[in-house]
């Protein structure tokens, strides 16, 4: 049954599904989820109120950049399964409706806001038909589904609430999509949890494992996944901290727990720490939540977490005045990066373009080169000056930072660039550039988490 395109997208053979499926939000995760249901073989409309979104979903074009996505889109809109409209009513002959919207970080508390969780299932309460399940994706506090199932039965009786957390990573979302390491359903009858397993039955063919939890576990799955991963994130920074101020050298360490496989060796990559639009409003969601059900304590320690994440950033600061002086006016640094990770255009909170924007602050001359990301970050921040020429980038610069560790920083000839610069000197904030290379060709290299004096290593 299954089959792969040139692109290496799997697709079915036939489309004999018998559930139809509406998807409600179009954003990374909503938009992934209905063309990846849609290459699963069923009909599927994905709903947003964003106009100028669902004009360019309809006609094949993702309004963001996601690896692999575009062609599967144009692939499954061409099938004539996948549909976008802005119209709920179109949601209406569905059986399954996935509310994939966003819950960002509120404006004046660390609580997520849930106005488009709530929007969603006030729009599709009324017009879901009976007997239609409605699956929750988004990330929410623990007891929103509970609270949503409540008010869904107040508005229709015949529909159910169901809660299956996401948990693709941005730049991996269509991989993450159709090879999930875990499926993860919160349901209160067997027939909620049997229409899911119709609706992943391919993927449970594939032995990916399966997990029923009540409403509350399986929201809370979701937050606790990506408060370990934090945690982890922000464990190896506080080593880099201690690495800096004892001599030490947080690569070689990392590498070396990592080996302990009840450690593991992913998520111990030192550097600026964690940004984007999960990870650090997340932490701080659940911080929140945990106090309104007086057990702030047991998450007193995701406080830390989050301001070991933010030091990584200052002391980022710290070591550009180590090396250029305190008065950073007029100082040419050339930034590389402002996604808040590679192969993602995404630049919500970013810690390569905080950096950036700090330095700017300071009335330093700075120049942010990004290879998918300047868009959206001059959206955010238009006084700073971006590039997507790496050689203006670095054009008379004293010091390159580099911030997010795309592919092509990593593959820089540190000796074919040194004459664009003003002064052979870098920082590395992920720990991601070849050292010996750049050593060898005569820069003088800092990192964070490595003594000031490197060696060169490897
Ligand atoms: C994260 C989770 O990894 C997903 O499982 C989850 O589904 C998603 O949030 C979500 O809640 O929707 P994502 O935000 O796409 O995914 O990014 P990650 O790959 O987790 O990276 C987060 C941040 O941590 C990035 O800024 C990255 O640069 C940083 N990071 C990651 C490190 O600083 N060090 C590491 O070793 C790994």
């Amino acid at each position: 049954m299954w089959g792969s395109t040139s692109e290496g997208h799997l697709v079915v053979a036939n489309s004999n599904k018998r559930l139809r499926l509406s998807v409600i939000g179009t954003g990374y995760l909503g938009a992934t989820h209905a063309a990846a249901m849609s290459s699963l073989g069923f009909e599927v409309v994905g709903i947003d109120l964003d106009k100028e979104k669902i004009s360019l979903l309809s006609q094949g074009r993702v309004p963001f950049f996601e690896p692999g996505l575009d062609q599967l889109l144009s692939d499954e809109i061409a099938t004539g399964r996948l549909t976008f409209t802005d119209d709920f009513a179109a949601a209406s002959e569905c059986d399954v409706h996935f509310i994939c919207v966003g819950t960002p970080q509120a404006k004046n508390s660390l609580a997520a806001d849930m106005t488009f969780v709530n929007g969603a299932l006030a729009a599709i309460a009324p017009v879901a038909k009976s007997g239609s399940l409605i699956v929750g994706k988004s990330t929410v506090p623990v007891g929103t589904a509970a609270r949503l199932a409540e008010e869904l039965a107040s508005i229709n009786a015949g529909a159910e609430l169901a809660w299956n957390p996401e948990f693709l990573r941005e730049g991996f979302a269509v991989e993450d999509t159709l090879r999930p390491n875990r499926l993860v359903v919160g349901v209160t009858s067997d027939r909620a949890e049997e229409i899911l397993r119709e609706v992943y039955a391919d993927l449970l063919a594939l032995d990916i494992p399966w997990i029923r939890a009540d409403l509350p576990t399986a929201e809370l799955v979701k937050v606790a996944a990506n408060s370990f991963l934090a945690t982890k994130i922000s464990f190896i920074n506080a080593m880099a901290e201690i690495c800096e101020a004892a001599d030490g050298d947080v690569t070689v360490l990392a590498k070396a727990i990592g080996f302990d496989p009840r450690i593991g060796n992913r998520f111990l990559q030192a550097g600026i720490g964690f940004g984007g639009g999960c990870l650090p409003k997340d932490i701080r969601a659940f911080m929140a939540r945990a106090d309104e059900l007086g057990a702030r304590q047991a998450l007193e320690f995701l406080r830390e977490i989050d301001s070991i994440n933010l030091r990584a950033r200052t002391r980022m600061i710290e070591l550009v005045r180590a090396d250029l002086g305190d008065d950073l006016k007029g100082r040419k640094i050339a930034i590389l990066g402002a996604a808040f990770k590679p192969e993602s255009d995404d630049v919500r909170d970013s810690p390569a373009l905080d950096i950036a924007v700090q330095l700017h602050g300071a009335g330093a001359d700075v120049r942010i080169h990004d290879p998918k990301a300047t868009e959206n970050a001059k959206r955010r921040f238009p006084a700073l000056d971006f590039t997507t020429d790496l050689g203006e980038c670095l054009k008379g610069s004293e010091l390159i930072l580099h911030l997010t560790e795309w592919r092509e920083y990593r593959e820089i000839d540190p000796s074919a660039i040194a004459h664009l610069v003003a002064k052979k000197n870098i920082i590395d904030g992920r720990n991601a550039l070849d050292r010996a290379k750049w050593i060898k060709a005569g820069w003088h290299l800092r990192a964070l988490g490595v003594a000031p004096v490197l060696k060169a290593i490897g």
